[in-house]
């Protein structure tokens, strides 16, 4: 009798164990009573007891800054989100189903926490969440998605193109508060930025600084335990922008000054200082299109190209004024006298009426050869005589009228270029000073 119920009881036990070390899926699922189509799982927070708050551990990964717009103040960027949290009713003994350790479920049959970023401006469509959530033997279940998000930023422009940007990504829950459900961290703020920095591929012109945590689920008393604020420090690279603005514009001011040597020609300098004009205005018009049109700081860059272009401006009007003041003088010593004009007028008067007497076709050139006209010899010799005139009158009117307005003109022109090359000299010291200390602060 008591050998065969030994054995029975043998068999009960082979039974048991064979029932309960189940190596399939299936049997956990079941165990789990995930099988069944009733949805309760996927609509209640997973805890026995309803006081209990859900702790959600977020961990985010930026991959890459794909795009900055100054001018929309937005920030797209590409980021991994992985977030944990303990199903209560989802755990299992691992030595009674052959040690299985994780096992994926759909997304959709389990609860997920409704934490999103507030400063996400995405269109919909960009977040691209995992099919399948992992679950564990002590109920933690873990949810990847990764996401191109556009997220507004406040972008201070200010010390473009050699700023510091500071970008938030708020995690928080939609519809629950910190009663429900409490945000908390899995990686520290150094891990993150170290992981970042190595899996980041595509940063364009922006170099990844640092990544802050604000995490409040240690802080019962700051009341933000519902809130998780990551923030993104990047900086530009302003190589680029100190090549094409920076740099031009300060040769453009160079060339201004330079100009004021260019000796003789006036009306060449100033052609000149008007094309450096136009092209500081290009310059301008490309920056245009980099800034937000923000009122209450202008950017230094944008006070740069106003300055330079104001300065380089006043010294076109400058050279106006000194060209007029000199062909002010000059205008009386270039005119012909008016006797000369009259001889000629007459001459020119009488010509006419001879060729119009004589009805003569003005294409025969056989005409003053066949006929020499004591008029033609008349004229020429007046020529002769004319351009004698003028080349020895020339200097000596020069000499005898220096020009009161053409030596106010060259003092005018002087002293402005002192002057000029003094405020050029203070305005780039000013600026490569509030430049450097920025940089430097910053
Ligand atoms: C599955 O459901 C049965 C009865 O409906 C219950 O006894 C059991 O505890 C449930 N298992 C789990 C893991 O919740
Ligand atoms: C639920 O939690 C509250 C507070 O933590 C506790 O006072 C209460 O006894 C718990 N209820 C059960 C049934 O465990
Ligand atoms: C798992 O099962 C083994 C034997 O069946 C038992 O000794 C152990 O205490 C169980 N572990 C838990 C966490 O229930
Ligand atoms: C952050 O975590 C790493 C390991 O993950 C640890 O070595 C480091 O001390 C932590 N830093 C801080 C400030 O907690
Ligand atoms: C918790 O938050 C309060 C208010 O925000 C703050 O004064 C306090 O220093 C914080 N404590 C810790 C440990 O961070």
């Amino acid at each position: 009798m008591s050998p065969l119920r030994t054995l029975a009881f043998l068999a009960l036990i082979g039974v048991c164990s064979c029932q309960a070390s189940d190596c399939s899926y299936r049997g956990l699922l079941t165990h789990l009573n995930l099988t069944t189509t009733d949805k309760v799982m996927a609509v209640m927070r997973p805890v026995k007891n309803w006081t209990t708050p859900t702790l959600v551990q977020m961990d985010l990964v930026l991959y890459g800054i794909l795009e900055v717009d100054e001018k929309s103040q937005t920030v797209t960027s590409h980021i991994w989100i992985r977030m944990g949290w303990t199903n209560e009713f989802l755990t299992w003994n691992l030595s009674d189903f052959c040690g299985i350790d994780s096992m994926t479920i759909p997304r959709s049959s389990l609860w997920i926490p409704d934490v999103s970023i507030e400063e996400d401006a995405s269109d919909t469509g960009t977040i691209h969440n995992s099919p399948v959530i992992t679950l564990s033997p002590s109920g933690s279940v873990l949810a990847n998605s990764r996401q191109r998000l556009t997220s507004t930023c406040l972008l201070m422009v200010a010390m473009f193109p050699f700023d510091k940007q500071r970008c938030h990504f708020t995690f928080s829950s939609l519809s629950s508060d910190e009663e429900t459900i409490t945000l908390g961290t899995v990686s520290n703020d150094t891990r993150l930025t170290k992981v970042s920095k190595l899996l980041m591929v595509t940063r364009g012109e922006w170099h990844l600084e640092d990544i802050e945590i604000e995490d409040c689920s240690k802080n019962r008393t700051s009341g933000c335990q519902s809130r998780l604020v990551y923030t993104v420090i990047i900086s530009r690279k302003p190589l680029l922008y100190v090549i094409i603005f920076i740099v031009p514009l300060f040769y453009f001011v160079l060339l201004d000054v330079c100009s004021f040597f260019i000796s003789g020609a006036r009306g060449e300098k100033l052609s000149f200082k008007v094309t450096i004009l136009l092209s500081i205005s290009v310059l301008l018009l490309i920056l245009k299109d980099l800034l937000p049109s923000t009122e209450d700081s202008l950017p230094m860059i944008a006070r740069y190209c106003v300055g330079i272009f104001a300065l380089v401006g006043i010294s076109v009007l400058e050279a106006m004024l000194v060209g007029f003041l000199y062909d002010l003088d000059g205008c009386c010593s270039n005119a012909q006298t008016p006797d000369d004009a009259q001889v000629d007028i007459q001459l020119e008067v009488d010509f006419h009426k001879e060729s119009d007497g004589a009805e003569e076709p003005p294409e025969r050139p056989s005409l003053p050869l066949n006929r020499p006209d004591d008029r033609d010899l008349l004229r020429l010799i007046l020529e002769e005589v004319k351009t004698a005139r003028r080349e020895a009158g020339g200097p000596e009117e020069d000499e005898r009228r220096p020009g009161s307005y053409r030596r106010l003109s060259e003092i005018i022109d002087s002293a402005f270029f002192v002057l000029y090359f003094l405020t050029v000299a203070v305005f780039l010291t000013y600026m490569n000073v509030v430049w450097m200390t920025q940089i430097i602060s910053i």
